[in-house]
């Protein structure tokens, strides 16, 4: 089975740390605080997610995966792929709909997950290994941020961006990060992108403040990973958890707040920041579209939009585009 999984890991424990450091001493002296999404997601970070998707309040997994169920075959046969890259895949759970579709279609060769998170990849891809003999994974551990120019080149791609993934990035990093992605796919290549929807500010804002506290928990694990990695000593509990819609720019604004007037102090970095009570701290956004601003920022990079569906209450899309 091992010659079926290849995982390029170019997060060594190096990098990680250089990377981190970085941003911890720049985010952290900003005003306002701020510190990048992609540090929620250590083992914890990424199981927390895993429950975040399972809850009630949370729709957007559940809405894509009925989408998916719907037109997976559709996906497989406009594509015509062979190769399925998915960027930001975690637990790969929705991605057994999408391999289902490409593998009824005779087309399925390859997987390629790519993810920050080499737990979740390591043990997804051992799943979907037994699950699909004919399977062949080719994982990669990386940061969308700079690795992306090292996802294998065979085959020809479907590159899946779901969950909802990209709303999760400011839009000057998203236009940058749509353009790499399209800068290593083919002309006919097939992009596979899905977006939660603008809808009734309430249940937004309730998929963000589940009463159980999870996403409140997985909020709060950036400062479970700043103590572990940067010797920080964030008292977790003297900081809640906040998350608003933001009308004007359309996504949930999500912040950690200080409870209290207090020092943290980051020994690795020899850092002491102050936060005042009431302080926020930004950890995350979560942008919400229209049909519009998709098909625009596809166009962009050079996209062109070619479907758009949505579940049956109308709270999610999944668009494919096409590389003209
Ligand atoms: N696609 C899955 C998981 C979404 S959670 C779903 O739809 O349920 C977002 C995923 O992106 C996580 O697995 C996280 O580890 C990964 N991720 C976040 N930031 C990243 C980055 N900068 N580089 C690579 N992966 C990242
Ligand atoms: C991964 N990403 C799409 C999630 C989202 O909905 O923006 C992350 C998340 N943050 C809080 N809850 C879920």
């Amino acid at each position: 089975m091992t010659s079926r999984l290849r995982v390029d890991n170019y997060l060594d424990a190096d990098y990680f740390d250089r990377a981190l450091r970085s941003d911890v001493l720049a985010g952290l002296q900003l005003s306002p605080k701020k510190l990048p999404p992609k540090w929620f997601y250590d083992d914890r970070g990424s199981e927390l997610f895993e429950q975040i998707t399972r809850l009630d309040e949370y729709y957007p997994t559940e809405a894509e995966r009925s989408i998916l169920r719907t037109y997976a075959s559709d996906i497989a046969r406009a594509s015509g792929a062979d190769t399925l890259v998915e960027l930001g895949s975690g637990a790969a759970d929705k991605t057994r709909v999408l391999l289902d579709g490409l593998s009824q279609t005779g087309q399925l060769e390859r997987f390629v997950p790519f993810d920050v998170s080499e737990g979740i990849l390591r043990s997804s891809s051992r799943d979907l290994l037994e699950e699909y003999p004919e399977l062949t994974i080719c994982g990669v551990v990386g940061d969308f941020e700079h690795h992306l120019g090292k996802i294998p080149t065979e085959g020809k791609k479907l590159t899946a961006l779901l969950g909802g993934t990209v709303g999760n990035f400011d839009p000057d990093l998203r236009r940058r990060f749509l353009h790499e992605i399209v800068a290593g796919m083919t002309p006919g290549d097939s992009f596979l992108l899905g977006t939660d929807l603008v809808k009734d500010i309430d249940r937004l804002e309730l998929a963000y403040n589940d009463p159980s506290g999870i996403t409140a928990e997985f909020n709060k694990n950036v400062l479970h990973v700043l103590n572990d990695r940067v010797a920080a000593n964030f008292d977790p509990d003297q900081f809640e958890h906040y998350a608003k819609f933001d009308t004007d720019n359309e996504w949930i604004d999500i912040r950690l707040r200080s409870l209290t007037d207090q020092d943290v102090r980051v020994a690795e970095l020899d850092l002491d920041i102050h936060f005042a009570e009431g302080e926020f701290l930004h950890t995350e956004i979560s942008a919400k579209f229209r049909k519009e601003k998709v098909a625009a920022e596809v166009a962009e990079v050079g996209l062109e939009l070619t479907e758009w569906w949505t579940d049956e209450r109308g709270d999610y899309a999944l668009s494919l585009s096409v590389l003209k």
